[in-house]
């Protein structure tokens, strides 16, 4: 059965997944959620204000929300990134769900170019990459191409890569490459991504529907794509799920979360990069779980 589309408290919609029988988002606000959590608190938002390049990997494409979030805040911001977004989806969502999302309430023209990707990624094969580069007016992009990713020699992007308005771009120009692998984040290949990941944006369903995404494997497979001063955000505060990112090598700390979420994580592989913030006990969260999590 399709996802059911709902309306959370800040206005923006979500989905129902009757598959995991959990919302996609916070219901207390779906967009206020994503900007918290995968922008602000792991210093995203600011690398867009500051212009600098970013390579990002994103666990759960599922709706784009966070594609969208991004174009926004770049539009708002006038940012000048180059960035290169990574993600994987192994239950594509039809287009026509994913339009019902009304994007363009928050990012204008996004609506059309987001639930092209989609139909896209719904069609593709598992193992494929669909890639799309957002690089004008989202609304002057045209269809995204899929390419199969034939075992781990192959990487993805040998798909077809398309340029938004077709015109030759000086080197400096602004863009976001997103690609997105169709298929399970145990067969994600991390290996060609064009810069070790500044951000991580983990976002799965939770440890009790989505165990398989909250393992000391899945958070190692993730510390190897990061760079060394990467940040990761997820919502999650559960402390199995933080010590499985302590058990993976990451350094954890809690972040006061948004309008009906107390607290919620971020990590780094850089102890350094989470200073003023409240870390978790890794010692201790390391020693009571390392048995039933190894
Ligand atoms: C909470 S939703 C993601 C929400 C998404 N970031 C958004 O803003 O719409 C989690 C997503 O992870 C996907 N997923 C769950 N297990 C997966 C796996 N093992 N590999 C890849 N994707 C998975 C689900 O299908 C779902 O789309």
């Amino acid at each position: 059965m399709a996802p059911k589309v709902i309306t959370t408290r800040d206005g923006s919609r979500s989905l129902f997944s009757t598959r995991y029988q959990q919302h996609y988002h916070n219901i207390s606000g779906a967009l206020t959620e994503s900007r918290n959590v995968f922008f602000d608190n792991t210093g995203l938002s600011r690398a867009l204000a500051e212009h600098r390049n970013i390579t990002l990997c994103e666990v759960g494409f599922g709706t784009g929300l966070h594609v969208v979030l991004l174009e926004c805040l770049r539009k708002r911001t006038g940012s000048r990134s180059q960035v290169h977004y990574y993600s994987v989806e192994k239950y594509p969502l039809e287009g026509s769900t994913v339009r019902q999302m009304d994007f363009d309430r928050i990012c204008q023209g996004i609506n059309k170019v987001v639930g092209q990707l989609a139909d896209a990624l719904y069609a593709a094969r598992d193992g494929d990459c669909v890639t799309m580069t957002l690089q004008n007016d989202p609304e002057t992009v045209p269809l995204p191409e899929s390419g199969h990713a034939s075992g781990r020699q192959q990487p993805c992007n040998a798909a077809g890569l398309l340029i938004s308005g077709g015109k030759s771009q000086p080197d400096d120009a602004p863009f976001t490459r997103v690609e997105v692998f169709r298929g399970d984040f145990i067969d994600w290949d991390l290996s060609h991504i064009n810069h070790p990941a500044h951000f991580i944006l983990h976002d799965a369903f939770s440890p009790d529907t989505n165990p398989d995404l909250w393992t000391v494997p899945t958070f190692k497979k993730l510390h190897l794509a990061a760079d060394p001063g990467a940040m990761m955000g997820t919502y999650c505060s559960a402390t199995k799920a933080r010590a499985a990112m302590v058990l993976a090598g990451w350094h954890v700390a809690r972040v006061q979360g948004p309008p009906g979420k107390r607290e919620v994580t971020v990590a780094s592989p850089d102890e350094m990069a989470l200073s003023g913030l409240k870390q978790v006990n890794e010692a201790s969260l390391a020693e009571r779980f390392r048995d039933e999590l190894s």
